[in-house]
């Protein structure tokens, strides 16, 4: 059973439920056995010629890059993600080479796939106990330079996983918000056949 009050009209496996994006994180240290497994959970996510394109770039909250990472997102998203255990860039590589060629190509699908690895990161953080909250917060052009990351890769978000804390350590308009969130009706999305708008 999922732990969420999400509504459902089907039966979703409730790990699916039971993943939100919670800002109150209790500021706990993740031991890197944990993050070793968010991150093999994001490696098993299909891709493009099996291509991978994903890379993370992450700081521990005790590590000596936490906060030159945590300085990278924009204020509205420090203000919370300060309390989170780990923060992780993710990078999709732009580029990709056919099976058997060294020649590269640009990658239709780099952030697809990245967003495969990312959901599959998420859903293994979920299942271990925390929580990883994405963001597109962030001060991309800032991202690039302080972490070196080359031109070829793209900067797709950024992600703060913690074990959820009390929601009084938020600012008051935040902690309204601090429950999971409902989704539009199925057939809002899916469409048998034609487009439908
Ligand atoms: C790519 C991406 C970017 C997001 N950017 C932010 C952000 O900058 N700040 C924030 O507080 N939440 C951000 N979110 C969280 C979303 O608002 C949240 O996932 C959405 O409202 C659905 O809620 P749920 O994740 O709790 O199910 C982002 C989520 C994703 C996937």
């Amino acid at each position: 059973m999922p732990t969420t009050s999400r509504t459902v009209t089907n039966p979703v496996e409730p790990l699916f439920l039971d993943r939100w994006s919670p800002r109150a994180f209790d500021a706990s240290v993740m031991p890197q056995a944990d993050l070793d497994t968010l991150f093999d959970a994001a490696r098993w996510a299909p891709s493009a010629f099996n291509y991978q394109p994903w890379r993370f770039l992450y700081a521990h909250r005790d590590g000596a890059d936490w906060d030159r990472f945590l300085d990278l997102l924009v204020p509205a998203n420090q203000n919370w993600a300060r309390h989170a255990s780990v923060l992780i860039f993710i990078l999709s590589d732009t580029q990709m080479a056919s099976p058997g060629s060294e020649a590269l190509r640009p990658s239709h699908s780099h952030s697809f796939d990245a967003g495969a690895a990312w959901m599959a990161l998420a859903l293994q953080a979920t299942r271990l106990g925390y929580q990883a909250h994405g963001m597109t917060g962030v001060d991309f052009d800032r991202a690039r330079t302080a972490l070196a990351v080359p031109d070829r890769f793209r900067i797709e978000a950024a992600v703060a996983v913690g074990r959820q804390g009390d929601k009084s350590i938020l600012p008051e308009a935040l902690q309204a918000r601090e429950t999971p969130s409902e989704r539009n009706p199925i057939d809002r999305h899916a469409f048998a056949g034609n487009f439908v708008s």
